[in-house]
């Protein structure tokens, strides 16, 4: 017990902050405040032929489907031409209607959101009528130019190019594959990254990918361990990664950081790509490149993550809405620039509102049907203010009962935290900047906390937990004085590499 209570103090010396373990607020109200959704008017009939392919329904599809839907990219077939629409004509009506396709898993109205992917029901109308008048061609002279698409990097020529070192064969059949690819970056002195573009090298098997940075060489000896290219991984990464550099789902466009930002990316990291691969049916061989863009100066502004996530978690088999909450109040005048909710197969429902210290509830982001495997990074269009004691929450519902058909058990079984796939997890990370730069040092602070925070308060015990098995070479329990140095020194590494040195 000594040795938990100098660990607890070791960690709380290493935080900087007093009051870090937060109690949670028995009378808070649960997340999920209504708010106005933008007006979507419902569909007006057109009189019966009035609506063609050519001069209706092909703007709708190129502009909304194409980007995948075409050769090379994500999607199993192309929506080019008025016969790749017309062979699936009624599928088409259909995934549009339930809102299947586009993909796109944020509600409207909580968060607004770059480059959201959804049919307005003017555009869904349009379709189902065009399908039930007998899918007509229409007039050659309506027919739009075929969408342009720009070739190879988006962004243009990177100023550094990562590759995989050798490709990865994806098995033909069978379950999902997760997996992390660890590649060196080869620079000699901390750079700034302003901007990070993924390419895969073969669409077909690549479903999403996030990138991490690691300056402890962590991932490296997971792969050294870990026969073939890279090492298994399913939803955490088996290591705590000093850094992120965002993700790339299917259709998504690669975007530089918020305006003055940038990342510090340490001398001697490497990064580390996590690839969740979707069998084809046959061997694929895939080699993913990763595109780097350098800033020349500092940046002006600061960029951090408010972390909320909590591990405990215990669902039992056929419980069919299990929740899962967390919450974090902010010290300073912050702004979110965006939001990564993550959890694996049951969850069902995701939440994150922030109430404003006059009441007022901002919606931050909610999902109704999460899937894992169309999980992405949502940024919003403007920039959302969190002033000061603005109190951040998510809650997350998970379904274990045998009837959600995502469950990986069959019959259902009880679930924990943890990195398998038939684990759960429950984490949201808020991109926050200070709105006034002075504090910044407040802001990284605030990330690093959260980073350890969470979970109602009980967490504290957890984190020495970890610092105990991560630590305790010698086996006994505890953490003897060489152990607690190395815990020490690990534990400033992780968050220098996190937050930047201190100021
Ligand atoms: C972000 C990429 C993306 C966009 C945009 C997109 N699709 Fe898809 N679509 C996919 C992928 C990937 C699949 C394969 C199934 C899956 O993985 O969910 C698919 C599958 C489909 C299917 C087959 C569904 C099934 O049950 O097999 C239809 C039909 C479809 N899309 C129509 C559309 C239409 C119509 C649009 C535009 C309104 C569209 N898609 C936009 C990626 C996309």
């Amino acid at each position: 017990m000594k040795s938990v209570m100098r660990t607890a103090s070791l960690l709380l010396a290493l935080l900087m902050a007093p009051a870090w373990v937060r109690a949670e607020d028995p009378a808070a109200k649960p997340a999920g405040a209504k708010v106005s959704v933008p007006a979507d008017p419902p569909y007006a009939a057109k009189p019966k032929g009035a609506v063609t392919f050519n001069k209706q329904i092909a703007p709708i599809v190129f502009a909304n489907c194409a980007a995948c839907h075409r050769a090379g990219e994500v999607a199993p077939f192309p929506l080019l031409s008025f016969r790749d629409v017309q062979k699936r004509d009624v599928q088409v009506a259909m995934v549009t209607k339930d809102r299947v396709m586009p993909p796109w898993k944020a509600e409207p109205g909580y968060g607004d959101f770059c480059d959201a992917r959804r049919l307005t029901n003017e555009q869904i109308g349009l379709i189902q009528q065009w399908v039930d008048d007998g899918s007509p061609e229409g007039d050659p002279k309506d027919m739009p130019d075929a969408p342009k698409f720009t070739e190879g990097w988006q962004l243009g020529p990177p100023d550094m190019l990562l590759k995989m070192p050798e490709a990865y064969t994806v098995v033909a059949e069978g379950r999902d594959v997760y997996r992390c690819f660890v590649i060196p970056i080869p620079i000699t002195e901390d750079k700034y990254v302003s901007a990070v573009e993924y390419r895969p090298g073969n669409r077909k098997v690549v479903h999403h990918a996030l990138l991490f940075l690691d300056s402890l060489g962590q991932a490296r000896k997971k792969d050294e361990a870990d026969p073939g290219p890279g090492f298994a991984s399913f939803g955490g990464l088996g290591f705590i990664p000093t850094g992120g550099l965002g993700g790339w789902a299917p259709g998504s466009m690669p975007r530089p950081m918020p305006e003055g930002t940038a990342k510090m990316v340490k001398k001697g990291s490497d990064l580390v790509i996590q690839v969740h691969f979707h069998p084809t049916g046959k061997e694929e061989s895939e080699q993913s490149q990763v595109g780097l863009y350098f800033s020349k100066e500092a940046p002006k502004r600061t960029l951090g993550a408010l972390t909320l996530r909590s591990r405990q978690m215990n669902i039992a088999p056929g419980d069919a809405a299990y929740k899962v909450k967390d919450s974090t109040t902010t010290t300073i005048d912050m702004e979110a620039v965006g939001i990564i909710p993550h959890a694996h197969l049951l969850a069902k429902d995701i939440k994150c509102n922030a109430t404003l210290p006059g009441g007022t509830v901002q919606p931050l982001i909610w999902i109704k049907d999460w899937d894992f495997n169309w999980q992405g990074s949502y940024q919003y269009a403007k920039p959302v203010k969190l002033p000061k004691g603005t109190k951040i929450e998510m809650e997350f519902t998970y379904d274990n009962s045998a009837a959600n058909p995502r469950n990986p058990s069959k019959p259902p079984k009880r679930v924990t935290w943890g990195e398998q796939t038939t684990d759960e997890m429950a984490i949201c990370w808020v991109q926050v900047m200070p709105a006034n730069e002075s504090d910044a040092f407040a802001l990284k602070l605030a990330a690093g906390r959260s980073v350890f925070g969470g979970g109602e308060g009980g967490n504290l015990r957890d984190i020495i937990k970890d610092a105990i098995k991560k630590f305790d070479e010698d086996g006994d329990g505890k953490l003897n004085e060489a152990e607690r140095a190395k815990a020490l020194e690990y534990w400033r590494k992780l968050r220098e590499a996190k937050t930047g040195p201190d100021k």
